[in-house]
């Protein structure tokens, strides 16, 4: 991306802050890549190489085997424990506090499932796609934070005698209703929409952006390539967020 273009989008998002204060942002796998974690669709490595992760990500994968699933979900929480966030979330709890001290407001939307917003800083996070820091009892329903890992058994066992899932939504399953109300009313309310390293290829997550820019709000993406977002946006940069966020969101005279 030559230097004066990018100079050029950065003043320009540069402006739509100072010029709002709503802003919604929707985050996807990108904003964890840079601080080490595969994004979903990379190429699964390792002995995770020869599944396909829409595979796993499912309730018939679960049903089918659920000692393989709930195996692939403690890798990646290991995987998440031992990466620390990058300056693409340090960058946003900036962002975060910084509107909120003004009084404006700031909603932060994700389909990250790693919580590396929250260890940022981040709060009041809207999680779309659930966590896989949580475990849900497939018998009696107790949803649990488990923060040990690895797991001594898999899948892990509820003290009910039951089998725990990770909460996390998998393919062909429905969002958590009202995180999903939550950030399509942030996303309609915003002056400024701000997409950032996700493919916007998951629906509904991927119409928040379109949504946005139907109620009027101003639209940025970031993301190394285009996606199908790209033509619908304001500015669309390509490039990466760890990198890019910390200079755009900077101080902003
Ligand atoms: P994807 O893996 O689909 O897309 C990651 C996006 O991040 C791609 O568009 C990359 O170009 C971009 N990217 C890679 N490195 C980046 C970087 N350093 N900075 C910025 N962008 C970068 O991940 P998501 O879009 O999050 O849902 O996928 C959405 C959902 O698809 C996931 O939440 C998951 C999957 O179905 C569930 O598991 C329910």
């Amino acid at each position: 991306m030559p230097e004066e273009v990018l100079q050029t989008q950065t003043e320009m998002i540069r402006g739509f802050l100072r010029e709002t204060d709503a802003i919604a942002v929707l985050t996807g796998a990108g904003v964890s890549a840079e601080s080490g974690i595969p994004t979903f669709r990379d190429a699964q490595t390792g002995l995770w190489a020869r599944y396909d992760p829409m595979e796993l990500a499912t309730p018939q994968a679960f049903a089918r085997d659920p000692a393989l699933v709930s195996r692939w979900y403690d890798e990646r929480r290991r995987k998440s424990a031992d990466c620390e966030p990058n300056p693409g979330h340090l960058a946003l709890t900036r962002l975060q506090e910084e509107f909120e001290a003004a009084g404006k407001h700031f909603t932060l939307i994700t389909q990250n499932v790693d919580r590396l917003h929250q260890r940022a800083g981040s709060r009041g996070l809207l999680e779309l796609h659930g966590t896989f820091w949580v475990w849900r009892c497939t018998s009696c329903g107790e949803e649990r934070e488990e923060w040990e890992v690895p797991f001594p058994e898999h899948p892990p066992r509820c003290q009910c005698g039951g089998t725990r899932r990770p909460s996390v939504v998998w393919f062909g399953e429905t969002l958590p209703e009202s995180v999903l109300a939550a950030a399509w009313q942030a996303a309609e309310h915003c002056g400024l929409f701000l997409s950032l390293g996700t493919s916007s290829l998951v629906e509904p997550a991927a119409s928040l952006g379109r949504v946005a820019a139907a109620a009027g709000a101003k639209t940025v993406e970031i993301n190394p390539q285009e996606t199908p977002l790209s033509p619908w946006v304001d500015v669309s940069v390509r490039g990466t967020t760890g990198k890019l966020l910390p200079t755009i969101l900077s101080a902003r005279e």
